[in-house]
């Protein structure tokens, strides 16, 4: 579905860079199908290097010459990007937003015209073909608008649509979970370290059981407390493991971080005083 299509990402930072990174290795586009613009100079000279991309800091050129534009601005930066570049947009181009907490209306609102816009919720394991997406669509993103957007996104992992009153849910969750699992593998690594494993075996080893678990659940869509089980022999060890688990209340943890973080981003929205909710 993307052959052919020009691809403008406006905000090549972290996010953009992981996605577009994700979309040449795969060979979906090319780097002459990309433009990208950021915010600093030094920004575009690194950005291009890296990605073999044209990159500019004019905003408006990327979104006149894109049929796909996606904005991975920062969401408090998103309402002076969608009011500089509305006028060089039209209703036959595809606005992609993936900035967290900004709604598909607050958009809408700033393009005025009937653009379609998708909101779409990634996360950064896109650059190596894992990341998991959460999509939905605005007033006027019809199936075809749909379509291309989760063809973009599963050129790079996953995607899943949901209805958008689940985007911050999304966010907390797929989109800010790396950083938790990161935070549980290297932990496990210190574990190892711990008890005598040189550090990078430990962590290969974290890292490995960490993907081998996820494919688990993933291929063999038993529930996880059922693979649980098949892990912890009666009398063995593991069970001692959970056991600690529990006492340091892992899981109510876990819980509470994504809920935390899901109200974290609704408030990114309500402190900006111009964004709709
Ligand atoms: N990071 C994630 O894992 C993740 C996951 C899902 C969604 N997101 C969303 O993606 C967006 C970007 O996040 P990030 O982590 O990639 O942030 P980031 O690394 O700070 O990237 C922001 C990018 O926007 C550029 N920029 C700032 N103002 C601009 C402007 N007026 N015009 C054009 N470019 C401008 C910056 O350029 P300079 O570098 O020159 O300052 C930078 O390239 C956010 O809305 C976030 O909610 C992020």
């Amino acid at each position: 579905m993307l052959k052919g299509k020009k691809l403008g990402v406006i905000g090549v930072g972290k996010l953009g860079e992981a996605l577009i990174s994700g979309l040449l290795k795969q060979g979906a586009l090319t780097t002459g199908d990309i433009t990208g613009s950021v915010a600093h100079a030094a920004s575009a000279e690194r950005v291009n290097k890296k990605l073999g991309i044209e990159v500019s800091q004019d905003n408006r050129k990327v979104a006149s010459g894109a049929d796909l534009l996606i904005l991975a601005v920062k969401p408090q930066n998103m309402h002076n990007v969608l009011v500089e570049i509305e006028d060089v947009l039209t209703p036959d181009q595809l606005v992609i937003s993936v900035a967290a907490s900004v709604t598909t209306t607050f958009v809408q609102k700033r393009l005025k015209k009937q653009i379609p816009i998708i909101r779409a919720m990634p996360n950064t394991p896109a650059v190596n073909n894992a990341g998991m997406t959460g999509l939905c669509g605005g007033l006027y993103a019809k199936d075809e608008h749909l379509k291309m957007a989760e063809s973009i996104f599963k050129c790079v992992g996953e995607a899943v649509f949901v209805d958008e009153s689940l985007m911050d849910g999304v966010t907390a969750l797929s989109a800010s979970g790396p950083a938790y699992l990161y935070v549980i593998i290297e932990s496990l690594a210190e574990a190892g370290v711990k008890l005598g494993i040189p550090r990078d075996t430990s962590t290969f080893l974290a890292a490995q059981t960490m993907y081998g678990a996820a494919r688990m659940v993933l291929e063999s869509k038993a529930h996880p407390a059922l693979l649980k089980d098949t892990v912890t022999t009666p009398a063995g060890c593991t069970i001692d493991g959970l056991m600690e688990l529990e006492e340091g209340k892992l899981r109510v943890t876990l819980i509470k971080a994504v809920v935390k973080a899901a109200e974290r981003a609704r408030e990114l929205v309500n402190n900006q005083d111009s964004v709709d909710s």
